[in-house]
């Protein structure tokens, strides 16, 4: 199991201010697959995504990640954790805005061992003719693409993505869940996605539902349906 989660409590606050936000989660997740994590808003998705993630420490529980346990790692081991094996996707792209895209994606590469092909990484992602643009000269989706290459440059294992496209519309969504399933077969990446898409849930190897920081639901899909002829997203 690449991914093993057991029991994971995370908490908020002291006193008046205290919130339980994750109340016990466990989980699987198998190399390579695609998992798409939904629930209502303040359900406790991004916590779960930060805590797997390593950005956030949990209460209690366990978090197994191929093999290594990252609960009680320290602030060190940690970082080379996430260095090594993690590439994030946020909803807001978060690019440098004075480097061109290429640079953007520079800025991982060198943090890698042993980075994509940078050529080959921009053009499936679409980007090579956008390559020495800036990110004002972009649209939300080309600016997602290129923090998805970023996120990807250092062929991470584990690519956990918070709402990646919460910012764009229908049309723009689907080419990026459509990307994102091709890396997936192309690198074999395993996915963790919230999202509010719906019809994403269809595309995906693995669905879990989230209420109020408990699983409600989870699923393995059968028979996906490719994104590509998916309507409506
Ligand atoms: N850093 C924080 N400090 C205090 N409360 C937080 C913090 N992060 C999240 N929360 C609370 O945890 C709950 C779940 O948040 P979140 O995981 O962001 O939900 P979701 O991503 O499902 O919308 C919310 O009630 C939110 O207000
Ligand atoms: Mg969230």
């Amino acid at each position: 199991m690449y991914l093993a989660v057991r029991d994971i409590k995370k908490s908020y606050g002291e006193n008046e201010s205290y919130i339980q936000v994750l109340k016990g989660i466990s989980t699987n997740l198998e190399a390579g697959k695609m998992c798409v994590i939904q629930g209502s808003s303040g359900s406790g998705k991004s916590t779960l995504l930060n805590c797997i993630g390593g950005l956030d420490p949990v209460d209690s529980g366990s978090i197994c990640v191929d093999g290594k346990e990252i609960v009680g790692l320290s602030p060190q081991l940690l970082s080379d954790y996430r260095r090594a094996c993690l590439g994030f996707v946020f909803q807001f792209y978060n690019l440098v805005p004075n480097l061109t895209v290429k640079e953007n994606i520079q800025v991982c590469e060198y943090l890698a061992k042993q980075p994509l092909s940078m050529d080959e990484l921009l053009e499936t992602l679409g980007l090579t003719q956008h390559q020495n643009k800036f990110p004002s000269q972009l649209s939300g989706g080309q600016q997602q693409r290129c923090a998805i290459a970023r996120a990807l440059i250092k062929n991470p294992r584990l690519l956990l993505c918070d709402e990646p496209t919460g910012a764009l519309d229908s049309e723009t969504s689907r080419d990026i869940l459509i990307l994102l399933d091709e890396i997936n077969k192309k690198y074999k990446t395993t996915m963790l996605i919230v999202t509010h898409n719906n019809s994403i849930k269809n595309m995906v190897h693995k669905v879990i539902l989230i209420k109020d920081g408990q699983i409600h639901r989870e699923y393995d899909n059968e028979n996906r349906i490719p994104p590509a002829l998916l309507e409506d997203l």
